[in-house]
Parts: C-alpha cells; structure tokens; sequence
C-alpha cells in the first residue's frame, strides 16, 4: 500500500549542503530577517513573495542537475519511502527528532510562539503566521490574525442544509467532508479563474478562500459534533476567544483546561511535512489548480483512513476494549495477552509505528507532558503509560516493525476523553481541523504554486 511518500525534502537536503547548524532564532529558515510591527499577514506575503520566486529560480538554476541519490524498487513499492521526492516549505520531518514547523521543534514552538496566557500551549494561529512567513509572530500579529478569523467565520445556511441532508449517524468525517466541499461554492478563486485573472494575482484569492476556510471549519466541524451528540443544540461563537479556545466552546467544552488542550492539540496536528497523506494529497490535488476547498476536502478524505488520522479514534476504542475485558487497573501481564490477541487476530496495535518517524514522536510526548501537569492520575493515562513500557518490546519482537514507538495518536484519545469529549468516532475531525492550516499553508502564494507543479513532475517521475 502506497502511504507515505518520501522522508525527505528536497529544501533541506540541498540546504543540508551549504548551511552550518543554525541558533535556534536561526533556525527559523533564511525568511526570519526582521521583526514587523506590520498586524496585516496578507500585506507581510506581499512583501515575502517577490523574494520567494527569485528564490526558487535559483533553486532551478543552481541546483537544478544535483542528483538527490539512487532509487530502488523498494522505494517505489514503499510509496517514495527513503528517497528525496517532495519539495516541502513549512515543515521538516527528521526521523528521529521528529518535527520541525520552520525549523522550529515542538519544545521551542511552546516557548516562542504567543500562548492566551503566560507559560500557556501556543496559539495555533501563531502557527499559522509561523507557516506561512517563517517569522514568529508577536502577540499583537497574532491577535489580529484571530480577530481576522473570527470575522470570516460565518458558515453559509446551504452547508448546514447539506449536513443535514445526510443520516445522523453517517460517519463524523463523511459529515465534514461534505459540509467542506458545501464551503467551495463561496471560493473566490474559483470566481477569479473564470473571469480569467492574471497568474501573477493567483495567490490573492487563493490566500482569501485559504483564510476563510481555515476560519470557518472548526464552525462546520462543531456543529456535526452539535448535531449527532447534543440533539443539535449549536453553541455561538465567542468573539473574546481565539482560534483554539473557541473551537473548544462550540464544541460545548469551556474549562479552561480543555481550551489549552485544544489550542495545543490544533497546532501539533496542524502540519507533519509532505509525505502523510493528507498533507500529499492536499499539495497534489492543488497543483491542479483546484481552489484549496476542494483540495482540503480531498485531504480530508485520506486522513478517514485508519492508518492515517482515523487512528486516533482506533486508539481510544481499543483502550476502551481492553478495560471493558480486565478492568480500568489492568496488570501489565494482562495488558501484554491483550496485545498478542490484537496481533494474532491479524490487526494492527493502532497510536504505534510510523512511516517515516523511527523513535517516540515528539507529539506524543508533549501530550504527555500535558497529561503529567493535568491529569496524572486519570487512570486511562496511567493505562497509556503502560501501553508506552509494555507495546515496543512486543512489536520489536515480531521482528518486521520498523517503529515501535508512540505516534501522535496514542495520547489524544485520553486526553479529550478526561475533559469529556468521549466520542471516539469524532476525533479525526479534530485532526482534520488542524490539518485545515497546514494544508492550506502550502497552497497561497505563486512561489507555491509553482513548487506544486515542480513536485507534481517528481511524483509522476518514479
Ligand atoms: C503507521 C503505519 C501504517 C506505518 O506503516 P509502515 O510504514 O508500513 O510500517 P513498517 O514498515 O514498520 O511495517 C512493517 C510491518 O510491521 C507492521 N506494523 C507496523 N506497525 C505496527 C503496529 N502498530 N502493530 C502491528 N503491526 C505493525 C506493518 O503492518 C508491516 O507488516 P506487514 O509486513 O505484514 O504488512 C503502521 O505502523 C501502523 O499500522 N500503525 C498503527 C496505525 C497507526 O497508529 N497509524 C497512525 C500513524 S501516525
């Protein structure tokens, strides 16, 4: 099965060549030159894109012949496994250190990036900001990206009516899915490209319909929860609350635990390089030149899969499967029959292993984090911890996993179960929530566009 494609960016094996190893301010790619007062991101992409295109001329033109290695049938069977085949901009995935949001580890995002209160998780639209400059916002840039986002978050009605048009009980994602391509009828690129606009003026309306989207899906994504869970009683946004805060309070969860659970939560499963499946899709569906609702909404559909983001949902309903049969204090010997049982019975040990990553994912290990300052004696997580002591031994003995370790999905389920939000089924909408900035990072600018199009040409290369 085609999953992940490549492990590596071409930007950062050719950066690899010529960079020493950077300060951690540095480290925040070569676009981090100055600190703006400038509040307006449109106005910032304005000013970055020029730069970008010259950039990428002299990508083609300097290291246009570089050869990136050999490739090996393995590698095509494995989906680009182990081989340079993506151009990627906003993050890098190393496998061992795991990801990097412009250079910036998670650790470092926590500490750098505007938090809604002092020590508190990062806003995910100082992320966005991260993403989409390679600057870290101020608290002031962010608060206007926030407010700019509550002020595009209107949902029109035919996308509640086209929701509704499908059985309650239709899958949370299917549910989503569709209220995001009930969205695309509003893109503004869309309207543009039929007028014929100028290329050069592509990123204009891409970055308006990118902005919008991203605004209104945690609108769309509450109100299916609203609507299979709590009789449809929709919850109004709050114009005081951020981005991360506010999808909380629709969902109907206003303890301000849960609020900065969520604010981190958006930003760690916001962007995880190219290669996932989401992310690939969303990039290759938008060199088409399709507007970033439809590509989004095709992202969405690869992250349903189990062994993509539906796995967070797998991981809960397996936890929960395991205390149904031995009880919420299950002995690690009990824990380890369990274990054999899954495998045995041909499954996979789902929120373990990875395509790319080759030790415990560093999203997992600051919801853990989270979970120890939190909720250190919910049992679900004591049980979690186990499952972190007693799962690696015994996948590293069947001898063919290449990763045993944690991914991100291992830990989310118990966190949002703590504070209440129980319905395993819904938590990859969560994902593809976040998802929604990441993939729509890669998409507004020309400079992207044409990146699109040169990767396009390596994935039907192989
Ligand atoms: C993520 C995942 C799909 C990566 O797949 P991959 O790149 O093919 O992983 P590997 O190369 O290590 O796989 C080699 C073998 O080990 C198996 N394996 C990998 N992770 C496993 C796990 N958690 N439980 C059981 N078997 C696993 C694979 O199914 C494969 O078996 P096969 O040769 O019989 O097909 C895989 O680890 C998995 O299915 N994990 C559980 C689902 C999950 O958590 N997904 C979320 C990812 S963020």
């Amino acid at each position: 099965m085609v999953f992940f494609r490549g492990g590596v960016s071409l930007i950062s094996k050719l950066r690899s060549r010529t960079v020493q190893q950077p300060s951690l301010r540095d480290s925040v790619r070569w676009l981090q030159y100055q600190t703006s007062s400038d509040l307006d991101l449109q106005s910032q992409l304005k000013e970055l894109i020029p730069e970008q295109q010259e950039r990428l001329k002299k990508l083609k033109s300097e290291h246009g012949k570089v050869q990136l290695g050999n490739i090996t049938v393995d590698m095509v069977l494995g989906g680009m496994r182990g081989m340079t085949g993506l151009l990627w901009e906003t993050s890098l995935l190393d496998p061992d250190e795991g990801i990097r949001f412009r250079g910036l580890s998670i650790p470092e995002c926590q500490k750098l990036l505007p938090a809604a209160k002092p020590g508190g998780e990062p806003l995910p639209e100082g992320l966005l900001w991260l993403l989409l400059t390679g600057k870290v916002p101020t608290t002031e840039q962010v608060d206007s990206l926030s407010k700019e986002l509550r002020s595009r978050a209107t949902v029109p009605d035919h996308v509640y009516k086209t929701i509704n048009a499908l059985p309650v009980n239709a899958h949370p994602m299917t549910q989503f899915a569709t209220g995001v391509m009930a969205l695309q009828v509003q893109s503004e690129f869309q309207k543009a490209y039929e007028k014929g606009i100028h290329k050069s003026k592509y990123w204009e309306t891409t970055y308006e319909d990118s902005l919008s989207l991203i605004a209104q899906v945690p609108v769309v994504a509450s109100y299916v929860y609203r609507r299979m869970y709590k009789n449809g009683q929709v919850i109004p946004m709050d114009d005081s609350l951020d981005y991360g805060g506010n999808f909380a309070h629709m969902l109907g969860f206003d303890i301000p635990d849960m609020l900065e659970l969520m604010r981190l939560y958006v930003t760690i499963h916001s962007d995880h390089e190219g290669g996932n499946v989401s992310a690939h899709t969303g990039h290759l569906v938008a060199s088409a030149l399709s507007d970033p609702y439809l590509s989004f909404a095709a992202a969405l559909n690869g992250l349903a899969g189990p062994l993509h983001g539906l796995a967070n949902q797998e991981v809960l309903l397996w936890i929960k499967s395991v205390v149904e049969e031995c009880g919420e204090n299950v002995s690690k010997e009990n824990l380890k029959d369990h274990i054999w049982k899954t495998l045995n019975s041909g499954k996979v040990v789902p929120g373990f292993g990875h395509g790319v990553l080759r030790k415990t994912d560093p999203r997992y290990t600051c919801q853990r984090e989270f979970a120890l300052k939190h909720l250190p004696e919910d049992p679900l997580f004591k049980l979690v911890s186990n499952l972190y002591e007693v799962v690696p031994p015994i996948l590293l003995e069947l001898g063919k996993v290449k990763n045993p370790w944690p991914n991100v999905d291992a830990h989310s389920g118990v966190l949002l179960n703590h504070y209440g939000l129980t319905e395993a089924r819904y938590y990859t909408v969560l994902f593809g929530v976040s998802r929604a900035i990441g993939i729509c990072s890669q998409v507004p600018c020309p400079i992207f566009i044409l990146l699109l199009v040169f990767q396009f040409l390596f994935v039907i290369s192989i």
